[in-house]
């Protein structure tokens, strides 16, 4: 765990559970990073170069991309996650790279500090996929901030056509959403 009183960064990697360009998920971290609060430095990784779980794979040496990816988690203060739902649960593509990622040795994954937020198109905003993910929680010991919680519903409406966000209000909760997890995070690093 890193030493939270001496640094001055609260280095945070966002990570979206969607591939493609439009990406709603995607437009949610980077105004994420746009609303960052002061000492809070928020990434984005990409999950384009993780191959399909594969244990053949995983030994002696997982895939570079893989390797990047269990490396900047590592690095990273805490997590954001933040992944499309998809039939009710996280989208494949997150959870493909969550297995990868919670594979021995140290897994990066365990008692990371993590906040989950996403995007849909419809009316719950992600509640039932951020619930399916909580249970992943469970297993992989990720230490997830229950409250607040931060469902994007009707996304479409709420980005422009190069994925800015327009929607003042949810600007604001995320915010404060941010704030909140900043300091919920620090007093994880202090236990
Ligand atoms: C296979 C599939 C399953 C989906 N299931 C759900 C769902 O259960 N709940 C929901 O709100 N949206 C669902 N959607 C719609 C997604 O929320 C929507 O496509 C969203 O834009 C995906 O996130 P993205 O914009 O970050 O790629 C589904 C989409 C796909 C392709």
């Amino acid at each position: 765990m890193p030493d939270m009183t001496t640094a001055n960064t609260l280095n945070v990697l966002g990570i979206c559970g969607s591939l493609r360009k439009g990406s709603l998920n995607r437009a949610l971290l980077r105004a994420a990073q746009e609303e960052q609060p002061e000492g809070m430095a928020i990434t984005l990784c990409d999950l384009h170069e993780i191959p399909l779980y594969n244990d053949d794979l995983y030994l002696p040496t997982p895939p570079e991309g893989v390797r990047a990816f269990r490396a900047a988690i590592a690095a990273a203060d805490a997590l954001i996650i933040c992944s499309p739902e998809y039939n009710f649960s996280i989208s494949g593509v997150m959870k493909n790279a969550i297995d990868w990622a919670s594979r021995p040795p140290s897994p990066p994954l365990d008692g990371k500090p993590l906040a989950l937020m996403g995007a849909s198109p419809g009316l719950l905003g992600t509640v039932r996929g951020q619930l399916a993910m909580r249970q992943v929680c469970i297993f992989t010991n990720m230490i997830a901030m229950n409250k607040p919680e931060l469902f994007v519903a009707k996304a479409h409406e709420k980005f422009d056509s190069e994925g800015k966000l327009t929607d003042a209000e949810t600007r604001q909760k995320l915010r404060a959403f941010l704030v909140a997890f900043s300091q919920w995070v620090q007093r994880v690093h202090a236990r």
